[in-house]
Order: structure tokens, then sequence, then C-alpha cells
């Protein structure tokens, strides 16, 4: 039937022809895409018992519309991502019950119950003692097990090449990797900022440094990554007593640096704290990179034993963990700068009363864990540069 843009009224039938509502009723359907990319509905059934989400690439950018084109097979990275994690983290995605790459759709689990931690941050409540640990540990077995220590070489090259995402990952390469230090449309700042802008765009020394970041962005296949974890990727809430937490929207996905999506967390969760320090409301925003990186670490020690190739041995662990570590640091030094003085930026910062003092903080911190990544050994370095 070739690809058709679904509209609202278009889903019940569509999830019949899918093979996902079998109810003798029809759900009830409601669009909730407040993302930029793409269309998210949620179909509910009469009596709330069930629900579904779809979500659908549109061949542009949503809030856009057609003059800005975009290859909706982001789609099937998004696919593919979760068809990876599901086979080692499950309990950490929604429930994916089909993917339809003729329409670039994804029928998923409804996590309406949960909340966009995001969302939660910027109201002022804590992470609680889970959310870093559990995206720390999605990282570590997400990465672990679509690394050459997870998979046989083969698999992995055909894994490569499968995931290869030109458009998206030139999208990071220029929004996040270069525009910010060069005079760029895109980028724009607030006017309380302009001496540091200035500033950032004639510093060389940074600018070599961002450059290092960038080519390990495009070099470096280490794993499959999600590609834009930060804190709008992720819900949280609880179930049954149980917190849970689910990350989501791995559109992004390419096989990359295990620092990119470590580091994106840790530049998310530095910002909120910058936040919450300028309203006073600072509660355990200074654990969350320990923890995380904490997490992490564990759970790939953890599985490092039962790696297909015994060739690297544990003081190469050692030496690879040390290098996710400094290339964590540097992209959520790049992560803060381009949320500030970039293209898109954080209402984590942008809703504040006099959003500049935070900012500046921000700024000034995110250079120094690109400039100073390799010196930065502990999270107690960074925590004694705040
Ligand atoms: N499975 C789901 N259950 C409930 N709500 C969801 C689900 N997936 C997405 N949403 C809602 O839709 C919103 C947009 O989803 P998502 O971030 O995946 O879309 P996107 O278009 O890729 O966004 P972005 O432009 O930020 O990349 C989420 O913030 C969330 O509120
Ligand atoms: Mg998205």
């Amino acid at each position: 039937m070739g690809y058709r843009i679904l509209e609202t009224d278009d889903i019940p039938a569509y999830l019949r022809e899918r093979g996902h509502w079998d109810d003798p009723a029809d759900p009830r359907v409601r669009e909730v895409s407040d993302g930029n990319m793409n269309r998210v509905f949620l179909a509910t059934s009469a009596d709330g018992t069930r629900s579904l989400a779809v979500k659908q690439a549109l061949p542009w950018v949503r809030v856009a519309g057609p003059s800005w084109p975009m290859n909706p097979d982001r789609a099937d990275a998004e696919a593919r991502a979760y068809e990876q994690v599901a086979k080692v983290a499950p309990d950490k995605i929604p429930a994916v019950h089909g993917y339809d790459p003729e329409n670039y759709a994804l029928v998923m689990e409804d996590m309406s119950d949960l909340e966009v931690l995001r969302t939660l941050l910027n109201e002022g409540a804590p992470y609680g003692p889970h959310t870093s640990a559990r995206i720390g540990e999605f990282v570590a077995q997400f990465s672990f097990a679509t690394s050459d220590f997870g998979m046989a070489s083969a698999d992995r090259k055909a894994l490569i090449a499968a995931s290869v995402s030109p458009e998206l990952c030139k999208i990071t390469e220029d929004v996040v990797l270069s525009e910010p230090y060069i005079e760029h449309e895109h980028n724009h700042w607030h006017e309380g900022l302009d001496d540091l802008a200035a500033r950032f765009r004639a510093d060389t020394g940074l600018r070599t440094e961002v450059a290092d970041l960038r080519h390990t962005f495009m070099t470096s296949a280490q794993a499959l990554l999600h590609g834009d974890l930060h804190t709008g990727s992720i819900m949280v809430g609880e179930r049954e007593g149980a917190p849970v937490v689910r990350v989501f929207d791995p559109e992004f996905s390419f096989v990359g640096p295990i620092g990119y999506d470590l580091g994106l967390y840790w530049a998310n969760a530095l910002v909120s704290q910058e936040r919450a320090r300028a309203l006073g409301t600072l509660s355990d925003h200074d654990d969350q990179l320990r923890l995380s990186w904490e997490a992490f670490e564990t759970e790939f020690r953890r599985l490092w034993p039962t790696r297909v190739d015994p060739f690297f041995d544990d003081a190469y662990l050692d030496r690879f963990l040390r290098r996710v570590w400094t290339e964590s640091l540097g992209y959520a030094g790049t992560e803060i700068i381009r949320r500030i003085i970039g293209f898109a930026h954080l209402t984590d910062l942008t809703t504040l009363p006099d959003p500049v003092p935070a900012s500046r903080r921000a700024l000034l911190l995110g250079r120094e864990l690109i400039v100073r990544r390799a010196q930065l050994t502990t999270p107690e370095h960074v925590r004694a540069l705040l």
C-alpha cells in the first residue's frame, strides 16, 4: 500500500490491520507529539484497561513541515536499537509490539503512567536512588552486548553496516560538535552571554579539543548507542510499588563511542544541577554523575568475563574504561555548551527567572570538562570543579 501518513482517525483501523487490536470496540486515540521530529499517538480502550502507543516518523521534521525534509528511516534506527536492547535490558525500554518498516511506525507500550525525567527535575523533584544507577546499567548492558566484547566479529560488522545513519549523525556532527564554536545562523544565546559565546569562538585550544571529540564521534565504532540520551528521553515512575526507569526515543542510534551516551546524560544532569542551584532546590543532584558512572563500570566489569574474545585481557579492560570515562567528560562538555549557545536549548535554563548566572556557570564548566578531561580522572574531580 506504500507509506501513508497516519492521522488520529486512522489509528484504530491501522492497529487492527497490523493485528494489535482485536477488541470489538475501537480505541480512543489522542496525539501526544511534543518533540520536534515525529508523531506519537496513544490508543486506549473505553474501559482504560488496554492501551498502546504508536510513533511514526514523517519524511520531514514534524515542527518544520515539508520545508525541512528528513529521511524517515530514522524509525528503522529506533526499531533496531530497541531490538538489541530487548535482548539484554528489556526492563529498561518500552515493550515493542511491532515495527512496520513500510510506514516507519512503531507500536509500543503506553508509558503515560510514567513521567519524563526532565519534567520532574524542572518541577524540583530529586532523582532518588534508582534513576542514575539504572541509566548507568542501561549504557553498560546495551554497549557491552553490541561491542566486540559482546558480539562475534562477523555479526558486529553486519551490525555496523546496518546501523550507518548518515543524516542523523550529520545533525550531531554539526549541531553539537561544530556549530557552537563557529559563526552559524543556527546559534543563538541570551545577550548576557555575548562575551562567553565570542570567547568560545575565539578559543583555538577549545576548538582543537572539540575537533578531537568530533573525529572520535565519526570514527570510533565501539558499540551501538542510544545517540540522544538526555533527560527528555527517560521516563520514570513506580509500578506496583517498585521504581521504573525507561529509556525511549533512540532514533539517533548508530555505532559510535560509548562516552557519547554517558556524556549526554551527565551534561543534562549537570545543567539540571545549575537550575536547582539557581532556584535553591538542590537535593541529590551532586551524586548523579558518580552514581551513573559506578553503575556503568560495575555492570561492564560484571559482564567482562562473558566476552567473546579473551585476547582482550583484564588490563585492557582498565584502559578501555578509562578511555570511556575521559571521552564521556568531553562529550558532556560539548552537550552543555551546545544547549546554551547552539541551536536547541534546554527548558531547565530557559525557564529560569534569570537564566544568565546558571548558564554562565554551566558554560564554563562545559569548557573545563572538554579541555581538562584528561586530568579529571574521578567523579570527585568533577565535583570539585562545581
Ligand atoms: N510509549 C510512549 N508512551 C507514552 N507516551 C509516549 C511514548 N512515546 C512517546 N511518548 C510521548 O511523546 C513525546 C514525544 O516522544 P519522542 O521523544 O519519542 O518523540 P520525538 O518526536 O522523537 O521527540 P524529539 O523531537 O524530542 O526527538 C514524549 O515526550 C512523550 O511525552
Ligand atoms: Mg526523537
